[in-house]
């Protein structure tokens, strides 16, 4: 479904991609694992049309997509949810959810939107009045989440949805994960909770300072030495 081949992306002159490739098949949860600054966020805004790539390309459903316009890329089904949620504070949660729908045109078919993110996260319909700035961080990255589901993404992107969240709320956000999968969508998640991410993943890449250095089914990643000592915090396995 997802396809991305030498892929190179700069910020001036550092190179934070640096010639990546990985896929994602239709159906798959994978996961990519990397620590703060390896270029994951760099990856997913590259995909999403966010930043350019000076080489390389991304295809989608066997479409190039590389140097499409960000909101063509929505259009074409894919959506991302961005690492810090970047909700707007100063919107309703029901309006950052309507944002989410931009392309939608027909009135009954955004009711319908809504009406699905409100099954996956009913405590946003409880909310939809209120400020979005008054959410717990765990109701943000709901809020996050369904912006992004409003635009039926076949494939999602997923940056960092456990950042700063409790143990409790980090396992509601990746039960509904599973849920949002199991119903048929495809999700590429960003994590630095390694353990959670491919516990929850059918597979995984593993970044450093820009490359794949490990790719592999995520059980498999779970029960590597290297994976374990530097992603998983346990020592003396090498
Ligand atoms: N806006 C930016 N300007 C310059 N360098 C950046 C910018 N954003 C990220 N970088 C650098 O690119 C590299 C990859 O960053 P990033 O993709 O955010 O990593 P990750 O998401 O894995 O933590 C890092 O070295 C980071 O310092
Ligand atoms: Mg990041």
């Amino acid at each position: 479904m997802l396809k991305v081949k030498d892929l190179r992306t700069f910020y001036r002159s550092i190179e934070a991609l640096k010639s990546v490739s990985m896929e994602v098949e239709e159906g798959e949860i994978v996961a990519l694992i990397g620590a703060n600054g390896a270029g994951k966020t760099t990856m997913l805004m590259t995909i999403s049309g966010m930043l350019r790539a000076r080489s390389g390309l991304v295809e989608f459903s066997g479409k190039r997509i590389d140097g499409l316009k960000p909101h063509e890329i929505v259009r074409l089904g894919i959506s991302q949810v961005p690492e810090g949620r970047r909700i707007f504070p100063g919107l309703t949660v029901l309006e950052n959810i309507e944002l989410g729908g931009f392309m939608v045109k027909d009135k009954k078919e955004l009711l319908n939107r809504i009406e699905m993110v409100y099954a996956y996260f009913p405590v946003l319909k409880e909310r939809s009045s209120q400020f979005g700035g008054t959410l717990s961080g765990g109701e943000q990255q709901m809020l996050a989440i369904g912006r992004a589901l409003m635009a039926r993404p076949r494939l999602l992107l997923l940056d960092e949805p456990s950042l700063g969240l409790a143990p409790l709320m980090v396992a509601r956000i990746f039960e509904i994960i599973r849920k949002i999968n199991n119903e048929g969508n495809t999700i590429l998640l960003v994590e630095q909770n390694a353990r959670a991410a491919l516990e929850l993943a059918h597979r995984g890449y593993v970044m450093e300072t820009g490359r794949i250095v490990m790719t592999d089914r995520a059980e498999r990643l779970l029960q590597d030495s290297r994976v374990r000592e530097t992603y998983l915090g346990e020592r003396g396995l090498a």
